[in-house]
């Protein structure tokens, strides 16, 4: 049990990658606050987390929101008791198969909201409280498009980048707090954001016309991942926790890479 007795917070979990930190974290006996815009399904896994034995709360967050983190924080500390660790994985895409040349906008203004300025909103409001108790895990949730720079995402790649750089800059700021800052850059993983961004390519033609979603999914696994399998939540949970876990204690600005092997 490396999380017993702490309150993990994790935005975005009521699906996909979140909810797979959520459980993992949950496994090591942290209780869990679930923040996400879906409520319904921020209450479903709360109560995947209670059969486990473990306390949670969902709390209905629009993280694009500043104010939404105050609110947040006292929630959790009411019904909690305290937070822990804070884990910023609601993410957003960009219509893929687009160049910068076709972006428009609000493409950019969009995802740079739910990407990174949520992370500045969600760092700020803690920050105070965990420099109070001289402790504090923070992991944020990066990808791999960031280090791939890629011409068919450009404001999602930007952003994820920008998340690692910010990490960064929050764990040097931290660090004489006792608090620790990593990202993780998962890979390519078959959850609601892969299955839409797989829509959106076949919409967009060219040699992914013909395929399925899944199978236009594996194909991008086989071209792209050296070794040839996808991930999982779990294995993004798994790194979640050992990050947030006190054998992690001096990791701090680092960006773990989950993704069999893409960047190296
Ligand atoms: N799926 C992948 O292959 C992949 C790869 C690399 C990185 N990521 C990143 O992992 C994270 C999770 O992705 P996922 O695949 O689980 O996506 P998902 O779309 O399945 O889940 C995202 C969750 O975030 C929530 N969310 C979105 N906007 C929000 C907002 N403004 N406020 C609160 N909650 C909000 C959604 O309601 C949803 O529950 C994202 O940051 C994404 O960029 C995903």
């Amino acid at each position: 049990m490396r999380l017993a007795g702490k309150v993990a917070i994790v935005t975005g979990g009521a699906q996909g990658i979140g909810r797979g930190i959520v459980l993992c974290m949950a496994k090591e006996g942290a209780d869990i606050a679930i923040a996400d815009l879906k409520l319904e399904g921020a209450r479903k896994v709360a109560a995947e987390v209670a059969a486990l034995g473990r306390k949670a709360v969902a709390v209905k967050t629009d993280v694009t929101r500043q104010t939404e983190f105050e609110i947040l924080y006292e929630t959790v500390r009411n019904d909690l008791g305290q937070i822990d660790i804070l884990v910023n994985n609601a993410g957003a895409a960009c219509p893929p198969g687009n160049p910068f040349t076709r972006n428009v906008e609000e493409d950019w203004d969009r995802v740079w909201a739910v990407n990174v300025k949520s992370i500045f909103f969600a760092c700020k409001a803690v920050a105070p409280y965990f420099i109070e108790r001289k402790y504090g895990k923070i992991v944020n949730i990066a990808s791999i498009a960031g280090t791939m720079n890629s011409p068919n995402m450009p404001p999602y790649s930007v952003s994820k980048m920008g998340v690692v750089t910010f990490t960064k800059i929050v764990a040097k700021e931290m660090a004489q707090h006792n608090v620790n800052v990593n990202a993780i850059c998962p890979g390519i993983l078959w959850t609601q954001f892969w299955q839409e961004t797989a829509e959106r390519l076949i919409k967009a033609g060219g040699i992914f016309a013909d395929m399925t979603p899944r199978q236009v999914f594996e194909n991008r696994v086989n071209v792209i991942i050296p070794m040839k399998r996808e991930q999982t939540p779990e294995d993004i949970g798994n790194a979640a926790v050992f990050l947030a876990s006190d054998e992690a204690r001096n990791i701090t600005g680092q960006a773990l890479h989950v993704d069999g092997g893409v960047v190296m």
